[in-house]
């Protein structure tokens, strides 16, 4: 089997890339916007231009893959609110264009959704509850579901939520905690905004069981405990048993962010659990799995220099 990956710099690539070539024999294709560097012989790899159709299709067609899994985004929900072009070309037009792609080449495609296609009104939501997006990011993950479902009849989305995990490379809500509390200085968080936190390697399992079980259709993925973020917060702190005083609680009104954000947010996964026979990790588990990563990174590591944690 050959698996294509678009958006392979991505937190979620991160942990998904390794987790393939370990529980499968699949041959990866990379697709970045980035340059890209391989040093497996079961991975290949290819920069493409994501506005540029033509090189996305050459990258797909001259690999025919049996899978397409799409990390590529901009998840950035402020910036989607301010340079809805942007948002619009590679969170929608991509998506359109893969799911065409898909089609004819007959791949399985598997695209990344969120819980801010709902309003926040009374999450944690269910995969057939009605979507109901209040902000522009939102409003273009949501356009791209349709796409994909609609265009590409065995395709798979899978919402998740808040996403965390060891990759240093990106700035999730656990490494901005840590790194604010460092600071010393007051960090405001919400209290009002509630989720249910979701560790990377959950979510890279989910995706090799759906891709080896052929899964279609709209599955939700998110970690055992629903919380507001300041008590994320908090117990992010209690965890690495750091002083938990700088960290204050702000309402989402307050914070006035330029994106509006859905307040009870969240995901109910009984669907993906039972489907998939998984059992998705609480914050306690996955930020002792986070830890135990990162101490394995500093040992690995064949500096004598002293290796940031986070
Ligand atoms: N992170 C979360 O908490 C979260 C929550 C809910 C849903 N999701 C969804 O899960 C999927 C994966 O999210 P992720 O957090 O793993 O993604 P991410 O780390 O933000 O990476 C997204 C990737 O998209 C590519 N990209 C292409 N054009 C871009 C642009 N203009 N700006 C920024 N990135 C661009 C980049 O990869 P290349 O340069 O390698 O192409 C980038 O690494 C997305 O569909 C997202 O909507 C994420």
């Amino acid at each position: 089997m050959k698996i294509a990956i678009l958006g392979a710099s991505s937190l979620t690539a991160s942990a998904l890339i390794p987790m393939i070539l370990e529980e499968t024999d699949a041959e990866l294709h990379l697709i970045s916007s980035k340059k890209i560097e391989t040093h497996d012989e079961r991975v290949s790899g290819t920069t493409v231009d994501y506005l540029n159709k033509a090189e996305l299709k050459s990258a797909i067609l001259s690999n025919i893959p049996q899978v397409i899994v799409n990390t590529a985004a901009l998840t950035n929900v402020d910036a989607c609110e301010i340079d809805r072009s942007t948002a619009w070309h590679i969170n929608v037009s991509l998506v359109e264009h893969l799911a065409r792609l898909a089609r004819i080449t007959d791949a399985h495609l598997v695209h990344f959704s969120t819980d801010y296609v709902f309003d926040g009104a009374k999450g944690p939501y269910i995969e057939n509850d009605i979507p109901s997006p209040i902000n522009y990011y939102g409003k273009t993950k949501l356009a791209s579901e349709n796409a994909c479902l609609s265009l590409s009849p065995d395709a798979t989305v899978i919402r998740t939520n808040v996403l965390y995990g060891p990759n240093a490379a990106h700035t999730d809500f656990v490494r901005w905690v840590l790194t604010m509390i460092e600071s010393n200085e007051d960090v405001r968080v919400v209290s009002d905004q509630f989720s249910n936190p979701t560790y990377i390697d959950d979510l890279a399992e989910a995706v090799v069981r759906i891709i080896l079980r052929k899964r279609t259709g709209v599955y939700h993925v998110g970690g055992a405990n629903y919380l507001s973020r300041y008590d994320f917060a908090v117990a992010i702190a209690e965890f690495f048993k750091l002083d938990p005083s700088s960290l204050k609680p702000v309402t989402t009104a307050e914070l006035a962010q330029p994106a509006k954000r859905p307040l009870k947010g969240g995901l109910i996964t009984l669907k993906a659990e039972s489907d998939l026979r998984m059992k998705f990790r609480g914050i306690e588990s996955g930020l002792t799995s986070l830890r135990q990563a990162l101490f394995a990174r500093v040992l690995e590591s064949n500096t004598n220099k002293p290796t940031p944690l986070w």
